[in-house]
């Protein structure tokens, strides 16, 4: 099986823990990091709505208290048994950006069964840093 399909698995594998009585949304989603170590995270929802955290700020969560500082790849599964696409919210974006490098793979799902690629670049251009650097990332 490659890297691609063992991530998705884990991030579909999470998605059964996500606590969601709100929404109903599951979300799953699973980190591979600079030690090639897999951390995984789902959405933990709440009664008073804004305390709820998504399923990526989990699994980043996740990898930084295993000592982990970068993410290589990130799969997001969320919908309708994981096939529904589901883009990473704004703030996850911005979450995602701080530890990975413009060109970091993201693999959603494309809602036919699939994924597709998309990077972190692609999914928040001209994203906030304090880096000095022109990537931005
Ligand atoms: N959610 C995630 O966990 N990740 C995303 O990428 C999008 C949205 C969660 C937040 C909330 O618990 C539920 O999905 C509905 O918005």
């Amino acid at each position: 099986m490659s890297d691609q399909n063992d991530l998705w698995a884990s991030a579909l594998a999470v998605r059964e823990h996500a606590y969601a009585p709100y929404s109903t949304h599951r979300v799953g989603a699973a980190i591979i990091d600079e030690h090639d170590r897999l951390h995984v995270g789902c959405n933990v929802e709440n009664a008073a709505y804004p305390a709820g955290n998504c399923a990526e700020t989990s699994a980043i969560a996740a990898m930084i208290a295993a000592g982990g500082r970068r993410i290589k790849a990130i799969a997001v599964a969320g919908g309708v048994d994981g096939i529904d696409v589901c883009t990473p919210c704004g703030g996850c974006r911005q979450r995602m950006s701080e530890f990975a490098d413009a060109q970091t793979r993201v693999w959603l799902a494309d809602g036919n069964g699939g994924l597709t690629e998309h990077t972190v670049q692609e999914l928040l251009p001209a994203g906030f840093s304090l880096k000095a650097d022109s990537e931005g990332q």
